[in-house]
């Protein structure tokens, strides 16, 4: 269940080394990056899913936290 006020759950990623990449993919029958971000350690972004955002694709090694728990890209 969502707890603000836009209805749609934040999920979090914290990255655990330098580097990572944060990326969106469109949502709808083209399925395609549109944005890419880039996290070094210890920085962390909160996002949503949108109309804009369908998926997300994580590279590096990071944590992270959505409504349906908490996983790692990687085994440390
Ligand atoms: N402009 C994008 C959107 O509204 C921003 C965004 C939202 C995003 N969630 C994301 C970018 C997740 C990358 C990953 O959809």
């Amino acid at each position: 269940m969502s707890s603000n006020s836009t209805g749609v759950d934040f999920f979090v990623i914290k990255a655990l080394e330098d580097g990572v990449n944060v990326i969106g993919l469109t949502r709808g029958t083209d399925t395609r990056f549109h944005h890419s971000e880039k996290l070094d350690k210890g920085e962390v972004m909160i996002a949503q899913f949108t109309e804009h955002t369908s998926a997300v694709k994580i590279r590096g090694k990071a944590l992270i936290q959505t409504s349906h728990g908490e996983m790692k890209t990687e085994a440390e």
